[in-house]
């Protein structure tokens, strides 16, 4: 069966599931997105998702043209259709269509697509990563918060990933403290304590960040949320990144240094262990 999109409310297969080539998400990058994980047919923090999305609409001045209920009834109907019980959502709203210049007023009505695609698990599985010379956005450029789909800074980062042959890069932030990854949060272990940069730092608030922090509470394990350096990365006992598409992927060599002993630390083992049990306590069911 070809997967079906949603498109402003409608259902198509995917090769007729098309937005204009006047839409601002495609010539600006103007809009915003949620990328969601499917676990055994039901939506992993579904609701975290959804309110996300209307905060990074906020932020960049954009109204969603449906209230946050109808949206989320639009994405289990998007997922059921497709039958879909392990995978992937993307939630994308651009400005809409509008015409050669900036002006977002010539955007009279937000397009909204849904797509939804099968996705492999990543838990677990181990990353080598370099520190990016590119450095995170600051808030005074574009605020970190909104997942928008300006994703062109991070891009730049995992290109010089690429080309050093890893895996993933680690940007940091204007003043050289650790910001996040092209794609998910940054923690690091060191002294059994977890470390990872503050809320205020130029990063995305992920909701795997939040669920790591969740289930460490749970686990007994101390979280602390502060500035973290260059060489605490290259010293720490352990480091990981986290995020939906990524879940939670030990971090073995930071450029060119092996981290701990080079395998997946005990605490990060832990934390791996615990998610699929605390995923389940978060699932929106899709098919009754
Ligand atoms: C830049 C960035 N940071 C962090 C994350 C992790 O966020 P979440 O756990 O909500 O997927 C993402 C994932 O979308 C991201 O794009």
């Amino acid at each position: 069966m070809s997967l079906l999109v949603y498109v402003n409310g409608q259902l198509l297969p995917k090769d007729k599931a098309c937005i204009s080539v006047f839409d601002h998400g495609f010539l600006y990058g103007d809009g915003i997105f949620e990328g969601i994980r499917v676990y055994k047919g039901g939506i992993f923090k579904l609701k975290e998702h959804i309110d996300r999305l209307y905060r990074s609409a906020k932020i960049i001045n954009l109204e969603i043209p449906l209230d946050k209920d109808d949206l989320q009834e639009d994405v289990i109907r998007t997922v059921r259709a497709n039958g879909l019980k392990e995978g992937y959502i993307r939630l994308v709203v651009t400005r809409g269509v509008g015409d050669m210049g900036l002006d977002p007023r010539k955007c009279e009505r937000p397009s909204i697509v849904i797509i939804v695609v099968p996705m492999p698990r990543y838990l677990g599985k181990p990353l080598r990563v370099i520190i990016s010379s590119t450095r995170r956005m600051p808030y005074q450029c574009l605020p970190p918060h909104a997942k928008t789909l300006n994703y062109l800074n991070n891009i730049l980062a995992k290109i010089e990933a690429i080309s050093a042959g890893v895996d993933e890069a680690i940007m940091l932030d204007l003043n050289g403290y650790v910001a996040e990854a092209t794609g998910e949060n940054v923690f690091i272990v060191k002294y059994g304590v977890l470390m990872t940069p503050p809320i205020t730092a130029p990063i995305l608030a992920g909701i795997t960040r939040e669920s790591i922090i969740d289930m460490s509470k749970e686990l007994g394990i101390p979280v602390v949320e502060r500035q973290l350096t260059i060489d605490e990365l290259y010293t720490a006992d352990e480091i990981f990144l986290c995020g939906t598409a990524s879940e939670i992927r030990p971090v073995i060599e930071v450029d060119g240094r092996i981290v701990g002993n080079g395998k997946t630390g005990p605490i990060t083992e832990k934390l791996i262990k615990h998610f699929d049990e605390y995923i389940q306590r978060y699932l929106t069911p899709v098919y009754g």
